[in-house]
């Protein structure tokens, strides 16, 4: 890549929505039980952080508050997913996760047209992954899971999303997810035509045309990468892969998520990033004139 500018627009997001987690944010559903118990002081301050990096790229960020009735409630992501031009509100695979979308129903239906799935359609943000104008979607098929990664994306939510993005003139397919969350705790899209992720999703058939970054097996936590704004954020704490992605020349933002990890959380998991009205009629606009 070197000599080309390295400007991905529709990585490119002037507004974000993200929820701070509430002081029941340890009720929340995650696999790993038994693991070492939430502090939450240190989640509202790696959340705090966590805002202050979209701000620092130039995202101007609604923080909405918590409800005690949605421990899960600040991985936002999963309620909704938002295009250029229209947004769909989705219905979270676990029946525990339903109400969540209320709020944001509300927040995003404000900024542009706003689709709601209905059921039994079900289907988590999380397992959506765009790149550029394609979408892969993640089915849950829990074949190989042990019981304590139950489905949150069916066959019906995936047809109306599908229908959906295609009104938009996007097309999607299809990638089973069976030994992790969903989709993007397995895979993300890091600019340059590059995926990062564990061996099994970055080596897929459907993934073959990208460039690859395998993390290693102890930083699984490196395959979530936010990418925006031409900047990528990850966990900190995978040295590995942070030198790999510092090396191709990505500004790379780490910053510590340990409490959301221990809920099955990850840095894309915290935000809806889109662009508004203003932000889609300036395009194209850049954070910075750079050449990498
Ligand atoms: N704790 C996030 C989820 O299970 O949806």
């Amino acid at each position: 890549m070197q000599g080309e500018r390295y400007s991905e627009s529709d990585n490119y997001f002037n507004y974000a929505v993200c929820r701070t987690p509430g002081a029941n944010f340890a009720d929340g559903i995650t696999s790993k039980d038994g693991g070492e118990p939430i502090d939450y002081g240190k989640a509202l301050e790696q959340h705090a952080r966590y805002v202050d990096t979209l701000r620092d790229l130039g995202i101007s960020v609604t923080v909405l508050q918590p409800d005690a009735r949605f421990p899960d409630g600040c991985f936002v992501e999963d309620t909704a997913v938002v295009l250029e031009k229209g947004a769909m509100i989705t219905n979270p695979g676990d029946v525990r996760r339903r109400g969540e979308a209320e709020v944001i129903y509300a927040e995003i239906d404000s900024i542009k047209p706003t689709a709601r799935m209905t059921l039994p359609g079900t289907l988590d943000g999380g397992d959506v992954l765009r790149i550029r104008d394609h979408f892969y979607i993640g089915v849950s098929n829990r074949s190989k899971a042990n019981g304590k990664l139950p489905p949150r994306t069916n066959e019906k939510g995936v047809r109306q999303l599908v229908d959906f993005l295609r009104s938009h003139g996007f097309e999607a397919s299809f990638v089973e997810v069976d030994s992790v969350l969903h989709l993007k705790t397995g895979i993300t899209y890091v600019g340059k035509n590059t995926v990062v992720g564990l061996d099994e999703f970055v080596n897929h058939a459907a993934f073959s045309q990208y460039k690859k970054i395998v993390v290693p097996p102890e930083e699984p936590n490196a395959a979530n990468v936010l990418f925006v704004n031409d900047a990528l954020i990850m966990h900190a704490g995978n040295p590995k892969t942070e030198a790999k992605l510092r090396a191709y020349g990505f500004d790379v933002r780490a910053i510590p998520m340990s409490e959301f990890e221990k809920m099955d959380g990850g840095v894309t998991c915290l935000s809806i990033p889109m662009q508004t009205q203003e932000r889609l009629e300036s395009k194209p606009a850049q954070r910075a004139d750079r050449t990498l």
